[in-house]
Order: structure tokens, then C-alpha cells, then sequence
């Protein structure tokens, strides 16, 4: 298998992201990968505003959420102790829970998917997955989810709004079939059912 591979996880809210970037890592690192997991919001300055704003302690317009996501982003890649630039560059395997097709799906709900695909070029530049995967779960299983796990819900963790990001993720793999490596997984499955069928795909990317 390559080394050295950039992997994002995607699905919206209770798909089973974590789960899987778990699962993965144990399975990469077996095979004698040298595996650095994270995910989106970071746990920086900007993700630390953005778990705020989720959580409706802080309110603020969609576009400037999605200018923060953005910002929050960059930060991830290019951040010179722990970003993803240089981990790449120290060999590492980076397998992150959600990346730039989590903005599509999520700000596209709100504003113009296009502008915020033009505006997360630069990520795109920078780096771009071998292997985005999508974790495809019906929107009312990980509603029963979500309310089975925890007290609170987040700001996008309604019923209507995880139906429309569904949406939105299938509309941008669609404009960005040709640019982007996309692999769509039965996310309604077991665990282990779905970490046979992601790491299959990993192999061959
Ligand atoms: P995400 O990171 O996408 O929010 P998690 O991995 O945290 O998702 O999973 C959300 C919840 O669903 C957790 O309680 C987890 O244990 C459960 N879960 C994860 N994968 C599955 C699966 N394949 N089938 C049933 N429940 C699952
Ligand atoms: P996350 O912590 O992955 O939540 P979950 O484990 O429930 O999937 O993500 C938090 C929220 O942030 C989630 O509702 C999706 C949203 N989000 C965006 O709106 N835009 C983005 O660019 C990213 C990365 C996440």
C-alpha cells in the first residue's frame, strides 16, 4: 500500500466519522503506517470560536461561520507544530475527521455552494485528500444517534438540516467528480462491515 496518504472522512453529524478514523488508524498502523489522526473543527483558536458558535453560546451569520471553517482550516494545513503540511512532510499518514467537502455540504445549506468551493481553493492547492470518503447514513438513523448519545444538540443537528446537508455532500461530489477522488460507503451497516469496505478503498487509491 502507498505511504504517506492524505484520507478525509466525511458523513454529516452521527455517520460514524470518529468511529471509522479510529478504526482506520488501527488497521494503518498495524500495516506499518506512520498514522496521525485529527479533524475539523480543530481543537486551535479558531475551532475553539467554532465549537462556541455550534453550540449557540456565541451567535453569527453562515457566511462568517463558513469564513471561520475556512480560516480554521488553513490553520489545520499550515499551523508549523502541528499542522497537516508538515506531519505530510515528516511521512506521516493523515487521516482527518471531516475536511473542505464538510464546507460544502454544511455552508451550501445557507449560501452559495460555489463560493465557498472558490473559496477553499487554496486548501485544495495546498492539499487535497488521495481518498475522500463519505460515510452514507439516513439522516433520521443519526438523529437517533445523536439524541441516544448526549443531552444537547448543535447547531446543524436537526432533522431538516442534516437532510439538506445529505443533499448538499451528493450536489458537490457531483460538480466535483472529475477533480476529486470520492468513495460513497453504506454507512447503515456494522462497524466492522464498513472499516472492511473503507480500508479496501484506501488500499486501491
Ligand atoms: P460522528 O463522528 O460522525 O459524529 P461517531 O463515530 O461519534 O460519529 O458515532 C456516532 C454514534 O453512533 C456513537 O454513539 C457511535 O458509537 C455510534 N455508531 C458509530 N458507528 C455505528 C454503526 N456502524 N452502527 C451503529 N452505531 C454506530
Ligand atoms: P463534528 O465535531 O465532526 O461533529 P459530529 O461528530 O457531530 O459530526 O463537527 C461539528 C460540526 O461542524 C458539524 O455539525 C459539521 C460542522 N462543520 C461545518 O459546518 N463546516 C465545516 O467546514 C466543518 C469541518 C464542520
Amino acid at each position: 500500500m502507498k505511504q504517506n496518504l492524505f484520507i478525509a472522512l466525511e458523513g454529516i453529524d452521527g455517520s460514524g466519522k470518529s468511529t471509522q478514523v479510529k478504526m482506520l488508524s488501527e488497521k494503518m498502523t498495524a500495516a506499518g503506517h506512520k498514522v496521525y489522526a485529527t479533524f475539523e473543527p480543530t481543537d486551535g483558536m479558531i475551532g475553539a470560536v467554532l465549537r462556541k458558535i455550534l453550540k449557540g453560546q456565541i451567535k453569527a451569520d453562515h457566511r462568517v461561520i463558513a469564513g471561520l471553517f475556512l480560516a480554521d482550516r488553513l490553520d489545520h494545513l499550515l499551523n508549523e507544530e502541528t499542522g497537516i503540511v508538515k506531519k505530510m512532510q515528516e511521512g506521516y499518514t493523515v487521516i482527518t475527521d471531516r475536511y473542505y467537502f464538510s464546507s460544502y455540504a454544511y455552508h451550501g445549506t445557507h449560501m452559495d455552494m460555489d463560493w465557498v468551493i472558490e473559496a477553499n481553493k487554496m486548501c485544495a492547492q495546498i492539499l487535497k485528500p488521495d481518498l475522500n470518503i463519505f460515510i452514507d447514513v439516513p439522516p433520521d438513523i443519526c438523529m437517533q444517534r445523536i439524541n441516544a448519545g448526549r443531552e444537547s444538540t448543535e447547531l446543524f443537528e436537526t432533522l431538516e438540516s442534516l437532510k439538506n446537508v445529505r443533499k448538499k455532500y451528493f450536489e458537490a461530489f457531483d460538480k466535483l467528480r472529475d477533480k476529486e477522488a470520492i468513495f460513497i460507503t453504506d454507512g447503515n451497516r456494522t462497524a466492522q462491515a464498513i472499516a472492511d469496505d473503507i480500508h479496501q478503498a484506501v488500499m486501491l487509491s
